[in-house]
């Protein structure tokens, strides 16, 4: 289940309801599939054949459905990330940027964890949302935010597109921004 990590004051908000409602003032959608529904040989798997790819698209098929008919959005893949991706640091560093994009981002993770660090209002600040299986976000359009892995460097999500050139990302320079 999602955890949030306040960075200004390092409070930790825990619980479903309580993500839920810290995140919907947020703007953020918040929503939890049962990622127990996938095979478990898949559930710690992260180097995926495309085979695979779709047996984890066909498994959460009726709530991928369900999440695009509510919310525009038209294609979707599933994207996989470990130590076997090649120049996963290289990759890390490049994702670890502020930026925005012109649509929502939208991942439901499947397998693994990672984490969204994404600017928040005023009076909040920057905050985490520590993602694991089952968990999904949609992080709206032109909201500051990066994403990362967390320390056992593992996921499996499935991304949700309205248009694939929405999630071009433009760079959002933050002096108030501070790793960490
Ligand atoms: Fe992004």
């Amino acid at each position: 289940m999602a955890e949030i990590r306040i960075r200004n004051t390092n409070e930790r908000i825990s619980g479903e309801a309580n993500v839920k409602a810290f995140l919907d003032k947020q703007e953020v959608l918040y929503e939890h599939w049962n990622a127990d529904k996938l095979p478990a040989e898949l559930q710690g798997k992260f180097s995926l054949t495309d085979e695979e790819k779709s047996q984890i698209l066909v498994t959460f098929d009726e709530e991928i459905r369900d999440l695009a008919s509510r919310r525009g959005y038209q294609t979707w893949d599933i994207v996989a990330l470990s130590d076997a991706t090649p120049n996963l640091d290289e990759l890390l560093k490049k994702f670890e940027q502020v930026h925005t994009h012109t649509e929502d981002e939208v991942r439901a993770i499947t397998a693994g964890k990672g984490i969204f660090i994404i600017k928040g209002t005023d009076d909040v600040g920057y905050f985490d949302v520590e993602l694991e299986a089952g968990d999904v976000i949609s992080v709206p359009e032109h909201k500051p935010h990066f994403f990362t892995l967390m320390e056992n460097r593992q996921i499996v999500a499935v991304r949700l597109f309205i248009e694939t050139e929405g999630w071009i990302a433009h760079p959002f320079e933050d002096p108030t921004f501070q790793k960490a």
